[in-house]
Formats: C-alpha cells, sequence, structure tokens
C-alpha cells in the first residue's frame, strides 16, 4: 500500500470535467489495489485570473512542488481571449512548465482497435499504429527572448524567438534515445533544417547523441514532410523528437490517428522534482460545461502518471484495460461516435470505466 499527495489543476472548460473523473477513476484504483491518495486543489489559468489577478498563483506552484505528481485538465477561454499577454491563461501553463523543469512532454499515440471508423482516416493506414511524440516542452519559439511589439522606424514591429542551449536539445534528444530503446529503437528527429539555423544546430547535436546509442536507429525529417508522413504512414514511426511548438502542431494532427484529440494523453518530465500530466487538449469551449467531453485522455493521462511517477504498474494497466473494455463495449462519447452509434455522456463513460475497474478487481 502506498500514500502519495497528488496536485489538481483542473483549471478552465472541459479541464475541471475530465480532472473529476480522472480523480473518481483513482478513487477506483485506490479501492482496488489499497492505496492512499490525497488530492490537494489548485487555481491555474483563467480561474486564477479571475480570482487571483494572476495565470498561476505562487500558493499552486508552491503547493505542486511539494506534491508527488501533478494532474492538470486545460486552461484558456474566449473570456481571456484579449487580455495582455501575462495575464492570459495559457501564460499559466507556460509558467508551470517553465518553473517545475517540465523539459519533456511524451505524447504517446495509439491505435484502438475498436475506433477503427472513428478516424477519418483508412484503416488499413491507421490500424496497429504505435508511436511516441517527444516534445520539447521549455524552450523554443514559445519561451526565446526578445518577444513582443515594438515601433521601429514609425513601423509597427512584432518578434518571436527560437532560442535553444546546446544542452537543451541535447536532454531532450537524450530523453528520445532512451525512450526508443526501449521500444522499436528508432527515433526520427523533426526540424526545418533547410531553413532555420536552430535546426541545423539540433541535427548536429542528434547526431553526437545517436553514437551513443548504436542499436537505435536516428533518421532526420524535415517537419512539413512529417506533417504528410503522419497522414500517409504513421506506421513507419516509432519515437519523433521535436522542437516545442513543432511537437504542439504534430501531436493534434496525430491525435486523428488514434480517432480524437479527447484521446490523447500526455506526460511532462523534469529532471528532478514532481512530473506533471496534462491531456494535449485544450478547454474546448465550444463543448465546455455540457457533460460531453471525452475525459479519456485525462484517464490515461492519470495512468501514465502511477507508471511513471509512482512505478505503479499493475494499477495503470488496470486503467489502460478498462478504457479498451469499454470501448470495445461500445461506449461512445460524442467525439469518437460515428453514425447510428449511441452516445454517452463524460460523467456515464466516467463511471463504465470506474466500474470495469472496480469489476475486474472484484473477480480477482
Ligand atoms: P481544444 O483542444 O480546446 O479544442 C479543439 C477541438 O477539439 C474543439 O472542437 C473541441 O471541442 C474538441 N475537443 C478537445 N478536447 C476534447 C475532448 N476531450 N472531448 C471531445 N472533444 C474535444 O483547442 P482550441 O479550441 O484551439 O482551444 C481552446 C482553448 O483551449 C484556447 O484558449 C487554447 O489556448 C486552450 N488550450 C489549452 C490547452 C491546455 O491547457 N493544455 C491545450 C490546447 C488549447
Ligand atoms: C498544449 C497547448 C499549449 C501549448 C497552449 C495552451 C499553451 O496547446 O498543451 O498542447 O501550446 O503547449
Ligand atoms: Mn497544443
Amino acid at each position: 500500500m502506498g500514500n502519495y499527495r497528488i496536485a489538481v489543476l483542473p483549471g478552465d472548460g472541459i479541464g475541471k470535467e475530465v480532472t473529476k473523473g480522472a480523480v473518481e477513476i483513482l478513487q477506483a484504483v485506490a479501492t482496488r489495489f489499497h492505496h492512499q491518495f490525497e488530492f490537494v486543489y489548485g487555481l491555474i489559468g483563467g480561474e486564477a485570473i479571475d480570482q487571483k489577478g494572476t495565470p498561476l498563483p505562487d500558493e499552486t506552484l508552491a503547493m505542486c512542488r511539494q506534491s508527488d505528481a501533478v494532474l492538470l485538465g486545460a486552461v484558456g477561454g474566449p473570456k481571456w481571449d484579449q487580455n495582455p499577454p501575462h495575464l492570459r491563461p495559457e501564460k499559466g501553463l507556460l509558467a508551470i512548465r517553465k518553473e517545475m523543469n517540465l523539459f519533456a512532454n511524451l505524447r504517446p499515440v495509439k491505435f484502438y482497435d475498436s475506433l477503427i471508423d472513428s478516424s477519418p482516416l483508412k484503416a488499413e493506414v491507421i490500424q496497429d499504429v504505435d508511436l511516441l511524440i517527444v516534445r520539447e516542452l521549455t524552450g523554443g519559439l514559445y519561451f526565446g527572448k526578445p518577444s513582443g511589439r515594438h515601433v521601429e522606424d514609425g513601423e509597427e514591429t512584432v518578434v518571436d524567438t527560437l532560442l535553444y542551449k546546446r544542452e537543451e536539445i541535447k536532454r531532450i534528444v537524450t530523453t528520445a534515445f532512451e525512450l526508443a530503446r526501449k521500444r522499436r529503437k528508432k527515433v526520427t528527429s523533426v526540424d526545418k533544417a533547410n531553413v532555420l539555423e536552430s535546426s541545423r544546430m539540433w541535427r548536429e547535436i542528434a547526431e553526437e547523441v545517436a553514437r551513443d546509442f548504436p542499436d537505435v536507429k536516428l533518421e532526420h525529417m524535415l517537419v512539413d514532410n512529417a506533417a504528410m508522413q503522419l497522414i500517409r504512414n504513421p506506421k513507419q514511426f516509432d519515437v519523433l523528437v521535436t522542437e516545442n511548438m513543432f511537437g504542439d502542431i504534430l501531436s493534434d494532427e496525430a491525435s486523428m490517428l488514434a480517432g480524437s484529440l479527447g484521446m490523447l494523453p500526455s506526460a511532462s518530465l523534469s529532471t528532478s522534482g514532481p512530473s506533471l500530466y496534462e491531456p494535449i487538449h485544450g478547454s474546448a469551449p465550444d463543448i465546455a460545461g455540457q457533460n460531453k467531453a471525452n475525459p479519456i485522455a485525462m484517464i490515461l493521462s492519470s495512468a501514465m502518471m502511477l507508471r511513471l511517477s509512482f512505478g505503479l504498474h499493475e494499477e495503470a494497466k488496470a486503467i489502460e484495460k478498462a478504457v479498451q473494455q469499454v470501448l470495445t463495449s461500445g461506449y461512445r462519447t460524442a467525439d469518437v461516435a460515428r453514425n447510428g452509434q449511441r452516445i454517452v455522456s463524460t460523467k456515464e463513460m466516467v463511471n463504465e470505466i470506474k466500474a470495469t475497474i472496480l469489476d475486474d478487481g472484484a473477480i480477482l
């Protein structure tokens, strides 16, 4: 039996609905496997701006640092879209990633047999897809300075900077190689080396790191081609490693291989200190508050937490197996339902996964 303290940051929009679901699932896991999970709640994003005047209050950060892991829903919404840059919900998310040094964002993309008709892509293209996007999360275009607007010679000017230190590239590429070693031993490093100097240095470092991993194959791919190859033949990929913004864009695209954005979990890992687990999707203002969101991306993120932060492999598998079973039984939220299929709500989906976890425990 283990005792774990989990910081929960629901955030905005469907973030609230899906984190509530994930907490219920973790409570079912605690019951079945006799663990104690202590959940502590914090503000982030738009709600934090409204209540505390900042998207990442100090007390939220302190609470996360004192926890064993962090679960985050999503931030953002139209209410705050016109705010100045430092008062945007997204700034809170970027700040927590930076402050907690969460440099490696792992976004696994897995094909589910029962969702074969949910993807707009052909069955033979997506069948058996199993790839991992390793997205650099605390550098690159999102964080480089200078960034902002100014007037230069009477002309309105804007700048964002893509900046990396050698060590930052080395550690993310090394992480990708280490992960590939435990998988199918192939790394695709995605860049724009035909145009960007940052990508040329990225490529050089990837080659250097590769020398320490002779058992892993390295290939380079330009990001525009990678976007196309993900749809043409995704089975060619094992581990992809890439710059912050490239990884952001490619992972939303790759979610359609699994059938929906609502299916992809992620882990944001640090060199030291607690890690953070978050679905790759956003706050989905178009369906927020309607009990329609697919909670599976968040639930699978909590399974990643059990495995990667707590070493609870059997417990993580119990969640993943329950998700698989419930999908096989035909339960579908609206995003993955096809014509004529019965649609369940967020809560019904959570309840079904929860019941499956507890039933499986009862049989054992
Ligand atoms: P989004 O991911 O919120 O939604 C894109 C589309 O996918 C929408 O149609 C939405 O309904 C659907 N979708 C997303 N998650 C779903 C789920 N779990 N179940 C069913 N459908 C789902 O992206 P967006 O609309 O571009 O952005 C909305 C807001 O979310 C913005 O403020 C953005 O900054 C923010 N955002 C936050 C995060 C995060 O907190 N990690 C990630 C992406 C976007
Ligand atoms: C994500 C989101 C965030 C990102 C935004 C909300 C800052 O799109 O987690 O994928 O771009 O990293
Ligand atoms: Mn994104």
